[in-house]
């Protein structure tokens, strides 16, 4: 029976356009985007928007600090923010700005409405203002001394020593973080959004799946005394929409930040922001919003309230995560724990953190810890070990016994198949719940057995007894590798695109898990996953530990390599000035163009003890996957400058067998050769797998 198809719209959580994406916030988009992946898999409609967060105070001093207006500051956060999400696979439909014009209608719109039905008020309200920068501080913005424990350089809302909470005029000697200066009491008169107008339509919808049990106990209790009126309007200067019919005032950037979701969506459709709406309130619309505990708040009070005063529907689900730890500890500048994306994927490989989130994801918001030893020992025990090998192991020697032609699974190799198939709906219910811990599990469980099951086999061994009997158990792994792939797909997509090109398969899908392969010829195979390297690791953590993230990268090129340029008048070949080394024959434009060049990064770099020329590169191709290069380059470079680094290589080079292993490609480097090769690099923006014109 064919299941219905849902049409679902999932957010993340608009990241602010004033850092650089860290690997905190990965564990949401990384989560947001293996839940919707795995519904699309089913078949489902799924729309996944997101966007930057781009106005408020702290942005607007930032980027008064680089030197830039505002719009070109946001321009090119946002260039970065998507070039980072991309390299982790992270797939929006749109990644937009709450600072459009569609999110300014859209907030014009329900502002309008909010305040004909009597939900806005105004009031005086006493802040602290920058009397050196003449803006109103922000209470992150004020420090002093704790009015509790008396702890020096504290927050304006609260302190880091005692934890108590309070209003920055409660601060003793407060200071402006600004300018440093005594910052004075000043009036202004404010808006705000009555709360109290939609306490029985947010209390109701807390008994609807809205948000899970253990997050709606804790939500319980706000109800218990009265909601505060929220305080919508911000004074001038500020980086935001200005209100209607006033002078300097401004929307609070809480406002028009998850009424960016709808601009999104009207990005992706392309269409005026009444479209979003009209699509919004499809009555068959499930709308899930992925976000991180600290903001559950404004998501399940202020966001929702400001849809039912405007008379549009609430979301469906709030999906709450935790907080990411490394290490066990907070991620720390110092410690060299607060790792952007970008320099994760420097030296480690995308798909490595996604699989290792997931094994630490669950329904619950609990906080999860990135134990750096636990990663390797993870992705290299169960990705690689256990998932990866099946595959691995089966292909070749398919290819190198029986002409790469499958066959039919031996018959005992059924219960194991069934087995594998019958774990469907329990897999499916843990992708559901976002229980990708649970999934990831059952899924390594079923690999185990596989596994097993060939070793017990031994197709290579009984090849040489019984050809047909060999093929069945190989054809067998890789059904069952086949199935595992569509289990793991939604979680590392690279790796599912790996495991079809090798077995030579249509884009797998969940309705796939049923169906069987029919005997057919299999390709060459493909590298499906790369141990990760406690060497990298550490290269990681020390360069974060020596360089601070900034928020807004500068061009940067990576050091000092002379290109091929520079080549014949700093380095004189070895024939001598003068004289010319004779030229090969002329090619045609059709044939140097048919030569790919491709961005890779070098994920490790291994010696091979067997040549004094050669070094073996795992290289990651992005989209392509991984490569696997023998460079003659061993004279010239250190192994540890190599890992991170970005190379150019040519990708459609045949795989050429050699006495150490096959080369899947070659790695474009000048010079006259020896201790003299120079690795031509490409700018540290660019990304794997990308064409080089
Ligand atoms: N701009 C707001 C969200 C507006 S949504 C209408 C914001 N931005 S943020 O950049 O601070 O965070 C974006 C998301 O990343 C949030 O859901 C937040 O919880 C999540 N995370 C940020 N740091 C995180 C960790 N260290 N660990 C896990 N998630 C984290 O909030
Ligand atoms: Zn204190």
């Amino acid at each position: 029976m064919p299941h219905p198809k849902r049409k679902i719209l999932v957010t993340s959580a608009l990241p602010y356009a004033n850092g650089a994406i860290h690997i905190g916030h990965l564990v949401e988009y990384i989560q947001t985007d293996i839940w919707v992946r795995y519904q699309r898999l089913c078949g489902h409609q799924v729309v996944y928007v997101c966007g930057d967060d781009a106005h408020g105070t702290p942005i607007m001093l930032r980027a008064r600090k680089e030197g830039l207006s505002p719009e070109d500051f946001i321009g090119r956060m946002n260039l970065e923010h998507q070039r980072d999400f991309a390299r982790f696979d992270i797939a929006f439909d749109s990644y937009y700005s709450t600072h459009s014009t569609e999110n300014q209608a859209l907030c014009v719109h329900i502002y309008e409405i909010l305040r004909k039905n009597g939900h806005i008020v105004t009031r005086d309200v006493e802040q602290f203002f920058d009397p050196m920068e003449q803006i109103f501080l922000p209470d992150r913005f004020i420090r002093g001394t704790c009015p509790n424990c008396k702890a020096p350089d504290q927050y304006g809302d609260s302190c880091e020593i005692c934890g108590k909470h309070y209003q920055p005029t409660d601060l003793i000697n407060p200071r402006s973080a600004v300018s440093g200066a005594i910052p004075v009491r000043k009036t202004s008169r404010h808006f705000f959004l009555r709360l109290e107008h939609f306490r029985q339509q947010l209390q109701n919808l807390l008994q609807t799946r809205f948000v899970d049990e253990s997050v709606a106990n804790k939500l319980r209790e706000w109800f218990t005394t009265e909601l505060k009126d929220w305080d919508i309007s911000r004074d001038a200067p500020f980086f935001g929409f200005a209100i209607p019919d006033e002078a300097d005032k401004y929307f609070y950037n809480w406002l028009d930040a998850p009424i960016g979701y709808l601009a999104s969506l009207a990005h992706y459709l392309a269409a005026p922001a009444e479209d979003a709406i009209q699509f919004w309130q499809n009555d068959d619309l499930e709308v899930h919003h992925f976000i991180g505990k600290d903001i559950v708040y404004f998501h399940a009070l202020f966001w929702p309230a400001m849809l039912f005063g405007a008379g549009l529907r609430p979301p469906t689900k709030l999906a709450v995560h935790g907080h990411l730890t490394v290490n066990a500890e907070k991620m720390s500048k110092s410690r060299g724990t607060f790792i952007s994306a970008l320099q994760y994927a420097r030296y480690l490989d995308p798909q490595w953190l996604r699989y290792y989130f997931a094994t630490r994801l669950t329904t619950a918001p609990s906080d999860l810890d990135l134990s750096f030893e636990d990663f390797t020992a993870r992705v290299n025990s169960e990705l690689v070990g256990k998932l990866a090998n099946l595959i691995s192991r089966a292909a070749p020697m398919l290819n190198r016994l029986l002409n790469g032609e499958t066959g039919v699974p031996v018959v005992d190799a059924l219960p194991l198949l069934e087995q594998l198939r019958q774990a469907k709906p329990e897999i499916a219910q843990a992708f559901e719940e976002r229980n990708f811990a649970g999934a990831t599990r059952q899924i390594c469980s079923l690999a185990d057995k596989a596994n097993k099951f060939v070793e017990d086999n031994a197709p290579w061994v009984l090849v040489k007894t019984d050809a047909q009997a060999a093929r069945g158990v190989l054809t067998a792994a890789l059904e069952a590798g086949r199935i595992l792939t569509i289990y793991l797909k939604a979680i590392v997509p690279q790796f599912a695109r790996s495991v079809e090109q090798c077995l030579n398969i249509a884009p797998l899908e969940w309705q796939h898990i049923e169906d069987s392969m029919p005997a057919h010829k299999i390709n060459a195979f493909v590298h499906l996953a790369t141990r990760v390297d406690d060497k990298a690791v550490q290269s990681l953590i020390q360069e974060n530990m020596m360089s601070e993230p900034t928020a807004v990268t500068p061009p940067s090129v990576i050091p000092p390599t002379p290109s091929t340029a520079t080549s014949s008048s700093s380095n004189p070949s070895p024939a001598g000035p003068g004289s010319v080394e004779p030229l090969a024959p002329t090619c045609t434009i059709e044939q140097f163009a048919a030569v790919d060049l491709r961005v890779a990064r070098v994920i490790s770099a291994e010696d091979l003890p067997g040549s004094d020329k050669l070094l073996k590169l795992q290289l990651d191709a992005g989209a392509l996957g991984h490569r696997v290069v023998l460079a003659g380059i061993k004279k010239a470079i250190a192994l540890d400058q190599l890992p991170g680094r970005l190379v150019i290589f040519c990708a459609n080079l045949a795989p050429r067998k050699m006495k150490l292993g096959t080369s899947e490609g070659m790695v474009l480097a000048s010079g006259p050769g020896g201790t003299e090769v120079f690795l031509l690099s490409v700018d540290s923006r660019a990304t794997p797998g990308q064409r080089v014109h």
